[in-house]
Order: C-alpha cells, then structure tokens, then sequence
C-alpha cells in the first residue's frame, strides 16, 4: 500500500479515507494518532494489524464536540462534566462505561470505553468531517510515539492509507487518562494534565499502582497499557537518580564506545560523551515535548547504551518520569552524592 503525506488542507480527502474504511495518521497537541471510524470494527481491527498492537489493549475515541460523547457512554457523571469544562478541548482522555455502539475491537472487550477531545485544529476538523475516530498513537507497537509526521513514516510508510502533516506536537507526551468508572477516580496515565489540576478540580484521585511501578506477576493492569513494555528505543537505557555532579562523574567514566547521555541543558558542556539534550532541569513541559524525539534520535546515531538522568516525577514530570522508567525497564540506579 502506498502511504499518501498529505498536507492540513487536506482533512477532507483524509475524512473520505476514513469513511471508506482507512487509516490515517493525524496530528493531536499530544502525540501523532492512528485514527479509524471508531464505530467501524473491521477497521478498527487495521489498526492493530497495522501497528503490530496487542489485541488486548484498548483505543481511545476521540470526539470534536461534547454532543458526540451521548451515544459513546452509557453514563456521564457530574465529575466527568466538570473535567470535560475544564480540560477539553486538551490532553485528557476520560474512561466511563461505554455504550452498546462501541465496538469490542475498541474497548478490547473491556466495559468502558477511553473518550478524548483533543484541542488541535486539524484533529478537530477531521473528526468533524468524518466521525468519533478510534486512534492509538501512530507507532510501531513498542516503540517511541510519534511527535512528528516524519516519526509516523519512518514506522508505518506502507501500512496505512495517509499521514497529514501537521508538524511537531506541542505536548510531546499522551494524554493524561483518567478512570471514572471506579470510585474514587484513578490517574492511570501521567501526561500534560497533572494529578495536582485533577485533584484541584475534582477532589481525591487516586495515583494508580502501574504509573510508577512494574506491575506484580499475576496483577492485572487497570489500563492494558501499562503492563507492556513501550517507549523503547533499541538501545539500552540506563536510568541514574542524582545530583547533576553526580550523573556527570558516572557518565564521564563510562565513556565506552557507542554510549550518549540523555540529559538537561545544563550538564552539556560538561559531559565527555556524545549527549542528547531534553531541555532544562526545572522545565518539565519542555521535556515532555522533546522526550521522544530524542529516544528516537538515540536509534538514529545507533547508540548502544543511553545513560539518562531521572527526571523529578511532580507535575508534568511525571508524565516524562512514566514513559523514561518503562524506556529503563523499571531499574533506576541511585547515584551516590
Ligand atoms: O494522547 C493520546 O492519548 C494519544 C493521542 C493519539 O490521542 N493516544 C494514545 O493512545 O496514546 P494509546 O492507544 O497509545 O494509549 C491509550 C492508553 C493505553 O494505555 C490503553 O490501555 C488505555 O489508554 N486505555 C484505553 N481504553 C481504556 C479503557 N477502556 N480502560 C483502561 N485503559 C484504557
Ligand atoms: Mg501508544
């Protein structure tokens, strides 16, 4: 199949696509997705094929206005009003029961489904010129999400129908998901929305277990994604909690062939590895923006071992600390001071 890049002017052509049964990569403030009619199964099931994603694992459905959520969930509570008020159109992905019309292929024979509004124009105008749009990001299963249209083609030319150049994602990480099927409510994914707004807005939210730490053998993740292993370039990344003396002075004398740093503006000039920047250490937005640009970067120089400094996880750093921690397979180092 040949993959058409078509530029924004072109959402209706993309639109058409998409009602005829196609997948076509879309630019969201987040990250790139790969959307489908979310209300046509046998499309929705392309996507998985397409991205070699486990059939288990659930897609987000995103809407471009408040009325659509009516016939996508059965119920829509008083905290989900609110949340919706306050953070949409953005990078907030609400899971509520789902209706009769969704698809299994979309909720992964789960009973709730994952409803997005996302603030970019283009994603707004394609939803509104086609339908509800089922779309994981646009990534090879496992690997880095996409942020550009570039990052789309590098994995998917071939696969899918089209991909619309919308340029860089601001956020630069997935949205925040919220579960509002279980009281109280649980963050089971960090992104641009922090804990601190959600608990600002609507009381007690409660962290879930798989947003920081590898779920036990047997637990079964509240959201399927968590439990695999993502976010991965092909080389090792070696995770370092500590000063920034102290991740400079281990760095400096592991400076082995084939081995880069992933750091903070700061601790460049002082490295004696290649190194791969990812902002400065007190700009979390920064970070989340630039993370999977440079885990992609880091294949890109064939780099065998990346030795990354642990972010913070407040804030939006927390969404970084999530998606870094899964790159590292969960093992951090603790440096000494
Ligand atoms: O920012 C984003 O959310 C991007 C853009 C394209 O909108 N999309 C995205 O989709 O990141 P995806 O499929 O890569 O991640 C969706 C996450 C997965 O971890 C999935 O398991 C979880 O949301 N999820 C989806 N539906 C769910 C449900 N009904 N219950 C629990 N978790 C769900
Ligand atoms: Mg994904």
């Amino acid at each position: 199949m040949e993959t058409k890049l078509l530029s924004v002017s072109q959402t209706d052509l993309a639109a058409e696509i998409i009602k005829n049964g196609g997948l076509v990569a879309m630019p969201t403030e987040t990250v790139y997705g790969l959307a489908a009619d979310a209300l046509n199964g046998k499309a929705v099931a392309d996507i998985f094929k397409a991205k070699g994603r486990p059939m288990d694992n659930p897609l987000i459905v995103h809407i471009s206005g408040l009325s659509q959520i009516k016939c996508l969930v059965r119920e829509f509570p008083e905290k989900a009003r609110i949340l919706a008020e306050k953070f949409w159109p953005g990078p907030l992905t609400i899971i509520l029961p789902k209706s009769e019309l969704i698809p299994d292929e979309v909720s992964a024979g789960l009973d709730t489904v994952a409803v997005r509004f996302p603030s970019n124009e283009t994603a707004r105008k394609l939803i509104s010129a086609s339908c509800p749009l089922a779309a994981p990001s646009a990534n090879l299963s496992g690997s880095p999400s996409p942020t550009t249209a570039k990052h789309v083609m590098d994995d998917m030319n071939g696969r899918i129908d089209a991909v619309i150049d919308g340029g860089e994602c601001t956020v630069g990480v997935e949205s925040t998901v919220i579960t509002l099927a279980t009281e109280p409510p649980r963050l089971l994914r960090p992104g641009g929305i922090t804990l601190e707004q959600l608990r600002d807005a609507i009381g007690e939210v409660v962290l879930d277990d798989a947003v920081m730490n590898p779920l036990k053998s047997g637990e079964q993740a509240a959201s399927p994604g968590m439990k695999y292993k993502h976010y991965s370039p092909k080389a090792d990344i070696i995770l370092l909690r500590g000063k920034s003396d102290a991740f400079i002075k281990y760095v400096n004398s592991h400076n082995d062939e084939d081995t880069a740093a992933l750091c903070y503006d700061e601790e460049t000039e002082s490295l004696e590895v290649p190194f791969i920047s990812i902002g400065r250490e007190d700009d979390y937005s920064e970070q989340a923006n630039r993370l999977f640009s440079a885990l992609r970067m880091a294949d890109e120089r064939h780099f065998k071992v990346v030795y990354a400094h642990c972010p913070k996880p407040e804030g939006i750093g927390l969404a970084v600390y999530n998606r870094i921690i899964r790159a590292a397979g969960f093992e951090v180092k603790e440096l000494e001071e």
